[in-house]
């Protein structure tokens, strides 16, 4: 519940992702703000007018020229707000907005308003991409409009690449951290330790032995936990991914620093969740710190790097442990099952790294998550983002003593 309800304007144009708008517009009445929804006649298309009015309270604003059921200055009313969000906001508002153009009422809303301003643009990737799109976001920009940027995934029309809306949750927590209000998530209370990456070993000061993982998901949990609540860490094992204010960042190259970085901050944590790839080997004995002269052969000795999670049993024992098990041939989610039971962890993450499609650098990933006590569940392929909630859904479950 937010302390102090604010008048929101929510915005709604005509992108597919308009169906996300109703749970948005949800999630901010039901943090108590006076909430007041206008339509743009594109945005009827895809979102009934119906389900916004029900779940804002209000009646959906719609029309500049409407005085039946519109005050007859309804876009200076509106803009007399304390924010104004538009949710999702496509090429053609966006591309008003910059022009100035006033002939809806959210565009008149728009240039009345004299409050903050968050546009969340939602589009086709070329769209999103293009020259004259890029140019209009960032007149936006200078002139203090706050855009929250659109995810990477599939997106609506079949092709991948960054243009979705961020899930309504996402903006929500935005929106709330805009405004200033502490957000109450199902995670608030709990501290969060996410590892994410792929460690290196170095082979002499240049070389290393690595693997493909880009961090990609635990950067993922990472920021789900946050904006559900939770106090995170994040463990980044040589990830050049954007980092997001309100995570603590500990940045670590090799196996043996992520460990130390595991064992410095384990036991003040609640959940750990392991999602980095740590390397299994490292060369054996003292590196080079110069470049290996190039012969026609090196023998190369590899020696063990040690199970991480095993040894962190000594140090936390009380906190919720998750696992990832990317495994390859015929009995892989076997093999998930027996790690999870042999690493005593309260759930691990199976994902088939035999797909080219998900996992490794992916945006998506699909997953199944196993508990131990027989009741895994299975989560299609996806966002990263999306696959990020639906483990959090079952940290918070077993926080709650339900799981
Ligand atoms: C099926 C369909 C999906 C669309 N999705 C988007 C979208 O996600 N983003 C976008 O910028 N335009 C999208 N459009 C185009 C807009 O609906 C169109 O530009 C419209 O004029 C926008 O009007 P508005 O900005 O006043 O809401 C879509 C059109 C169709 C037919």
């Amino acid at each position: 519940m937010s302390q102090t309800s604010r008048k929101i304007v929510l915005g709604v144009t005509g992108s597919i992702a308009a169906c996300k708008s109703v749970e948005l517009a949800r999630l901010l009445a039901g943090a108590g703000h006076d909430l007041r929804v206008i339509q743009t006649d594109a945005a009827r298309r895809f979102v009934g007018e119906a389900a916004l009015g029900a779940v804002s309270g209000h009646p959906v604003a719609g029309r500049l020229f409407d005085n039946t059921s519109e005050p007859v200055f309804a876009h200076i009313e509106l803009a007399r707000a304390d924010l104004l969000l538009v949710a999702p906001a496509t090429a053609n508002t966006i591309a008003k907005m910059a022009a100035g153009m006033a002939d809806n009422l959210l565009l008149a809303t728009y240039l009345a308003a004299e409050c903050p301003v968050v546009v969340c643009p939602a589009m086709n990737h070329h769209m999103w991409h293009h020259p004259a799109v890029k140019q209009n976001v960032k007149l936006l920009m200078q002139r203090g409009v706050t855009i929250i940027p659109p995810d990477a995934g599939e997106l609506a029309c079949g092709e991948t690449g960054d243009g979705r809306l961020p899930e309504p949750e996402a903006i929500f927590c935005r929106i709330q951290q805009l405004l200033g209000e502490e957000i109450v998530g199902d995670l608030a209370g709990l501290r969060v330790l996410v590892t994410a990456g792929g460690t290196r070993e170095p082979i002499d000061a240049v070389r290393f032995i690595s693997n493909k993982s880009s961090g990609k998901m635990g950067f993922a949990i990472a920021e789900a936990a946050c904006m559900r609540g939770a106090a995170v860490t994040l463990i980044a094992a040589n990830c050049s991914l954007p980092r997001r204010a309100g995570i603590r960042y500990v940045d670590v190259s090799t196996a043996a620093e992520l460990r130390a970085a595991l064992e410095a901050d384990v036991d003040a944590c609640d959940v750990l969740i392991m999602a980095a790839a740590v390397s299994d080997y490292m060369v054996s004995g003292k590196q080079t710190m110069g470049k290996l002269e190039r012969k026609s052969k090196i023998n190369l000795q590899l020696v063990e790097t040690g199970d991480i999670v095993s040894s962190l049993e000594r140090n936390n024992t009380s906190g919720l442990k998750v696992g990832f098990a990317a495994e390859y041939g015929g009995d892989k989610l076997e093999r998930a099952r027996r790690k999870l039971r042999r690493k005593q962890l309260d759930m691990i993450v199976f994902n088939d790294i035999s797909r080219s499609d998900i996992g490794f650098e992916s945006d998506d990933n699909e997953i199944t998550i196993l508990t131990g006590d027989g009741k895994d569940v299975h989560v299609g392929k996806t966002s990263k983002a999306e696959c990020a909630h639906r483990i959090l859904d079952l940290v918070a479950a077993k926080g709650r003593g339900q799981g």
